[in-house]
């Protein structure tokens, strides 16, 4: 069989990088081969995301390029997956009628017909049905040696939460649990195949096995993934705080390879708007949530997700969200301009905030953050810390950069004769700090922990 190559344009979330992932998985006995060179590809899938209007736009601008490249080269086949393609299906085509497979998220396993269907046929081919009950959620095999020593593991697909502005529950559909037993073997093989640490990844990790019976609940799963001989860093992503349960909390206690760092939304500090956007819960009880994780884990790093301007903010209720961010001192911030989405039931909601004023707020909330962010930096400088390297610094490529136990970007310099690689855990001690990243000095002379992280905070002497 020929080989072919792959090349995939990967938008929004990890839940589309681990699908990107599976893709390859999929194609490897088909001989497609992955290549980093837009060029030199025969396939080329836009993995998408539909999250916000602009991640949407950014999409069709980017399919517009390959509209160009495909004139050129009438031979190449263009695939697009993801949220997007769920969303639109046959609409896709109308609109960029190049585009060879438009198939949605419950259909990256049947890519590899897919492909033959288009090989064989004029028309394109539009795939945004269901999962069928034979195929698996997922295929545990990772397709290669790693050359990072981080991956993510999926363990559950889709959302039940209906959260009033988001899509994620049409286009990702109902929360399924993978199996735990799956989810540890995939975790083995990808030890074997080089990687230290994992992030295990979900819409809400937090509710993982309450709806399918596996008879594993989430912090036994993370009780199961810590004994894994070789692994050494665990963290899981997203957590909703209504589901954050105290046995979950004692797991930053208790579990010396899940680091500590916890990525909790908040969305806003306004009960009123919580309460509209069906978060299902309330700004006290997060409040709680934070100081119980603080108790458990003193130095535990908590990062947020804040959406400015959902329809029916008031001045007051933007107060409420500054208020909170305050009192948390998140050590950083995602921070979004509330978006329509198409089907969502935000997009009925009266009220809708002027984007003068969202704009507004958005930039008072990013000024007050950045302060928060700065000082949290700042705060590690003279700390060691251990930094996985996870390959050279993108503003200054004679550096390297890798992440903290709680996520932080560090890029330092190595000396000419150290042999450094990415994947892995190096003792770093913190010597500047900026908005974005840290400034780091390898430690020469400090003898590399075994497994296990210990938060990774001690000073230096
Ligand atoms: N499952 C995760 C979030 C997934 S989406 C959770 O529940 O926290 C990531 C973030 O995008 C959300 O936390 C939210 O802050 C933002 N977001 C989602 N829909 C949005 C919309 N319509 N407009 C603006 N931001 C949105
Ligand atoms: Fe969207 Fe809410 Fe589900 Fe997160 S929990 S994916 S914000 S519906
Ligand atoms: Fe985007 Fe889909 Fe993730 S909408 S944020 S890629 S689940």
């Amino acid at each position: 069989m020929k080989q072919k190559r792959i090349h995939i344009v990967t938008m929004g979330c990890q839940m589309n990088v681990y699908d990107s992932e599976q893709m390859l998985r999929h194609l490897a006995s088909l001989n497609y081969r992955p290549t980093s060179q837009l060029g030199s590809a025969d396939l080329i899938v836009v993995n998408t995301c539909s999250i916000r209007e602009k991640a949407e736009h950014k999409v069709y601008s980017f399919l517009g390029r390959l509209a160009r490249m495909k004139r050129l080269k009438p031979d190449l086949m263009i695939g697009v997956a993801g949220c997007v393609a769920q969303q639109e299906g046959h609409r896709l085509i109308e609109r960029a009628p190049h585009v060879d497979i438009v198939f949605g998220t419950f259909a990256v396993g049947r890519l590899p017909s897919l492909i033959a269907q288009a090989e064989a046929q004029e028309r394109p081919v539009v795939d945004i049905g269901p999962r069928g009950d034979s195929e698996p959620l997922c295929i545990p095999e990772p397709v290669s040696e790693t050359e990072r020593g981080t991956a993510f593991v999926t363990i559950m697909q889709g959302c039940d939460n209906f959260c009033t502005y988001c899509v994620v529950p049409y286009v990702r559909g109902r929360e399924v649990s993978r199996d735990h037993k799956e989810i540890l073997r995939e975790t083995r093989l990808l030890v074997e195949s080089g990687v230290v640490e994992v992030t295990l990844i979900g819409q809400n990790v937090n509710a993982y096995g309450e709806k399918n019976g596996h008879g594993c609940d989430f912090p036994t799963l993370l009780g199961h993934v810590n004994e894994i001989q070789g692994l050494r860093r665990m963290r899981f992503t997203t957590s909703h705080p209504k589901d954050l349960s105290d046995q979950l909390i004692e797991a930053f206690g208790r579990l010396d390879k899940l680091v500590p760092h916890i990525h909790l939304p908040v969305q806003s500090g306004s009960d009123r708007v919580l309460k509209r956007m069906n978060r299902g819960y309330s700004r006290d009880f997060y409040l709680k949530k934070v100081e119980k994780l603080r108790q458990v884990r003193p130095d535990i790093s908590i990062t947020s997700d804040i959406i400015v301007g959902f329809p029916g903010e008031e001045t007051v209720d933007f107060e409420n969200t500054l208020d909170l961010v305050r009192e948390v001192g998140f050590d950083s911030l995602f921070m979004f301009k509330y978006s329509d989405r198409p089907n969502v039931p935000a997009v009925r909601f009266s009220n809708k905030v002027p984007d003068a004023v969202i704009g507004e707020r958005f930039t008072i909330l990013f000024g007050l953050q950045s302060g928060f962010t700065l000082k949290k930096n700042r705060a590690l400088i003279g700390t060691i810390q251990r930094v996985l390297v996870d390959g050279h610094s993108k503003k200054t490529p004679d550096q390297l950069m890798g992440r903290t136990p709680c996520n932080r970007v560090v890029n330092f310099p190595v000396d000419g004769d150290r042999v450094v690689g990415v994947g892995q855990m190096l003792p770093v001690e913190i010597v500047g700090a900026f908005s974005h990243s840290l400034l780091g000095q390898p430690v020469a002379g400090v003898k590399e922990e075994g497994a296990g992280e210990t938060g990774g905070m001690s000073h230096a002497a």
